[in-house]
């Protein structure tokens, strides 16, 4: 299990257990994570699992998929540099204790 920490765009903080192989998308969805969507199930079809990787994370998580770009266009909020789709990131050990800014809306 993979600590993931998701800050609410008020600042409250949800921490959460995950398990490794799965997507930070569903462990938001699986623990009642307010601020993420994930209408499409996670086949990057949608932006309303849109968040924002903790800087101190950024360069752990990776870049991008592809596409990734293309579908953050339809994301609601600002898209920043460190703007991801949750459902993309996968969640492994070496996560433990990610952060995830989550924006002020996905709709
Ligand atoms: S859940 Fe739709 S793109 Fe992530």
């Amino acid at each position: 299990m993979t600590r993931i920490v998701f800050v609410a765009h008020d600042g409250a903080r949800t921490e959460v257990e995950a398990d490794d192989g799965d997507n930070v998308m569903r462990a938001a969805l699986a623990n009642d994570v307010d601020g993420i969507i994930g209408e499409c199930g996670g086949s990057m079809m949608c932006a309303t699992c849109h968040c924002y990787v903790d800087d101190a994370w950024a360069d752990k998580v990776g870049p991008r998929a592809d596409g990734e770009d293309d579908m953050l266009e339809s994301a609601v909020c600002e898209v920043r540099p460190t703007s991801r789709l949750s459902c993309q990131i996968r969640i492994a050990a070496d996560l433990d204790g990610l952060v995830i800014h989550l924006p002020e809306s996905q709709t």
